[in-house]
């Protein structure tokens, strides 16, 4: 984040910070010019901590700052290592998101010349070469961003240079905006929405000059200036507030089913017809598709997994859910008539753009499901499905992925109807009628205690399943992972045999998805199995004869996929709850992953 302008720069570095607090961090930091000097002040631990720091020796009046939140790549968690750094004369300041690759190499040139290291991150080097060099700091710093190797959105002050930041973006991502009379920079429009309605996001490449009133952007190559297009920020700027469900998790969880009416507006009507033309997807581009690669990471990627399962069948089109973060060094080709589906809720996920771009390198036309119209996933994409599920803070994602399965569902009705052969009407049906039916079923919906306190107290639970279910079963155990800290692990119902049933004994509880009635008598099998081995069975969906039968009030596969995610949504909320875990915020995760 950085401010320059007449506010008192360290409370507006503070309040964007804390807009930025959901994506996960270890530590904080601020950087304000004062009189020819920096004063500097930097915490482990929460913003809080930092504030309670600022508050014991409070940060002089100043007009131009930078602060960070870091999430600990290089070097421990410390006050020392958080960001911003200085150089060895503390009159440049640099934050630094990425990681410099060339690191090594670069530390031991510049121990060799004397400068004084203080930290053992990457992002230090970059206030230490820009004491070399010639020319103002715009000069110095696309000489600097020149020699690092990696992903970097680098932002830097001067104090011999005052009302003027510049930054410089490889990969990492920068929002910028000004007014007459001020500045604002940060690395997600969100946090910059209490004073602007607008801003310029930096691509690849591109180096700005900031001042108040004033925002100059150069190609990084030549330094030729680039002309910017302006961006909306959604968002009125009130901070985002939990209310009555105490966590954003909670509350993110229960609003589902009115974020699935949301994406489903304008694109499904009442007669089951689907059209996506608003999106810029037209019959002729569903027609000409032959295959379609999805490209994503996590939840996003369970999303895709479900809709390979749908293409597939309803469909009949080749479909393959690829784990983004291989798909770059493991493809070499894609067939003629591919569409790359790139699934991103925060749109900036940095394995699942590398792969969007390897994609496109291999001549696919790319198209992006995101949570973020302005973000790089859907810049760079030749088409943007946005799913306008709303901010989702928790760093475990519950109605964007939800969101995500119904707008692939979409696509799904969409290839299908290009291709003369609509999806069952029953299907849609269900689908438009889901919002309300999830809304009685999770007013309603509890799990009992003794399930919580075995899953609290498992050395890890299995979640199975078969087909779709299978891509349930892995969100299932991802988001009891992500909250509540408890291993676990999903397995195709058929594998189980195959090893996995050797780890189930009574303390071990094997939660089993069952929402395709078609696999219904072989999970039944597979349940019986465990159970027979003492473990406490659950079954979402079709009857199997578990412990706990969760059934659902909708059998149409969709329908009961979107139902069935809820329960296992809440069971690793109510187990972290009874293991006192943090719920929004989980230990070592950030909610938008701009590091590979
Ligand atoms: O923003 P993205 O959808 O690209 O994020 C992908 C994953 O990092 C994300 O789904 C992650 O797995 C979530 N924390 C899951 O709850």
């Amino acid at each position: 984040m950085g401010y320059v302008g007449p506010k008192p720069a360290a409370e507006v570095l503070l309040g964007g910070l804390k807009r930025l607090e959901y994506r996960g961090y270890d530590s904080a930091g601020i950087a304000l010019a004062d009189d020819g000097s920096i004063f500097l002040q930097r915490k482990a631990g929460a913003l809080r901590v930092l504030e309670e720091a600022l508050a014991k020796s409070p940060p002089p009046v100043s007009h131009m700052g930078i602060g960070h939140t870091r999430w600990a790549t290089h070097g421990g968690v410390s006050d020392h290592n958080a960001h911003p750094h200085t150089d060895c004369s503390g009159e440049i300041a640099i934050v630094h998101n990425g990681i410099i690759e060339n690191a090594d190499d670069l530390r031991l040139e510049l121990l060799s010349q004397g400068h004084i290291l203080r930290s053992e991150t990457d992002s230090e080097l970059v206030a230490h070469m820009l004491e070399h060099g010639k020319g103002d700091l715009r000069a110095r710093l696309s000489d600097v961003a020149r020699r690092c190797e990696g992903a970097y959105a680098l932002l830097v002050m001067d104090v011999h240079q005052p009302d003027r930041l510049v930054a410089v973006r490889r990969t990492s991502p920068i929002a910028i905006g000004a007014t007459e009379s001020e500045a604002f920079v940060a690395s997600g429009a969100i946090a910059l929405a209490p004073w602007l309605g607008e801003c310029i996001y930096l691509d690849d490449g591109e180096i700005a000059d900031i001042r108040p009133g004033k925002i100059e952007v150069f190609r990084l190559e030549d330094l030729q200036p680039i002309a910017k297009t302006l961006h909306p920020i959604e968002g009125d700027g009130a901070m985002p507030d939990a209310g009555e469900h105490g966590t954003f998790y909670r509350k993110e969880l229960m609003e589902q089913p009115i974020a699935w009416r949301r994406v489903m507006a304008g694109r499904l009507d009442e007669l089951g017809q689907v059209d996506l033309s608003q999106d810029g997807i037209e019959e002729n581009l569903l027609r000409a598709v032959q295959r379609v690669v999805f490209l994503a990471m996590g939840s996003s990627l369970h999303a895709c997994q479900m809709a390979v399962e749908r293409l597939a069948d309803v469909v009949a089109l080749p479909a393959q859910a690829e784990l983004a973060s291989e798909f770059r060094d493991t493809r070499n080709f894609l067939e003629p008539g591919t569409l790359a589906v790139a699934v991103s809720q925060s749109g900036e996920t940095i394995d699942t753009l590398a792969a969007l771009r390897h994609a496109r390198q291999l001549g696919a036309n790319v198209l992006a499901l995101v949570n973020a119209p302005g973000s790089t996933i859907a810049r760079e994409s030749d088409y943007v499905f946005d799913l306008r599920a709303g901010f989702e803070i928790s760093v475990a994602s519950t109605k964007a992925f939800t969101t995500q399965v119904i707008a692939l569902e979409l696509l799904t009705a969409a290839f299908a109807q290009a291709r003369q052969r609509p999806l069952p009407p029953a299907d849609l049906q269900a689908l438009r009628a889901v919002p309300t039916v999830a809304e009685d079923f999770l007013s309603a919906l509890r799990l009992p205690k003794d399930l919580i306190d075995a899953c609290a107290a498992a050395p890890g639970v299995i979640f199975l399943g078969r087909g779709q279910d299978l891509s349930l079963a892995r969100e299932g155990s991802l988001k009891l992972k992500e909250l509540s800290y408890v291993w676990s692990e999903a397995f195709a119902a058929g594998e189980l045999k195959h090893g996995p049933l050797a780890l189930v004994d009574q303390r071990v509880p094997v939660i089993v998805c069952a929402t395709d009635p078609r696999h219904a008598v072989k999970l039944r099998s597979s349940l019986a199995e465990a159970t027979a081995r003492g473990a406490y069975g659950v079954a979402i969906g079709s009857e199997l004869g578990a412990t706990l039968q969760l059934s659902l009030p909708l059998k149409e596969r969709i329908g009961a996929y979107l139902l069935g995610a809820l329960p296992l949504q809440l069971l690793a909320v109510d187990v972290a709850e009874a293991r006192g875990c943090p719920i929004d915020q989980p230990r070592n995760l950030a909610k938008s992953v701009t590091v590979e």
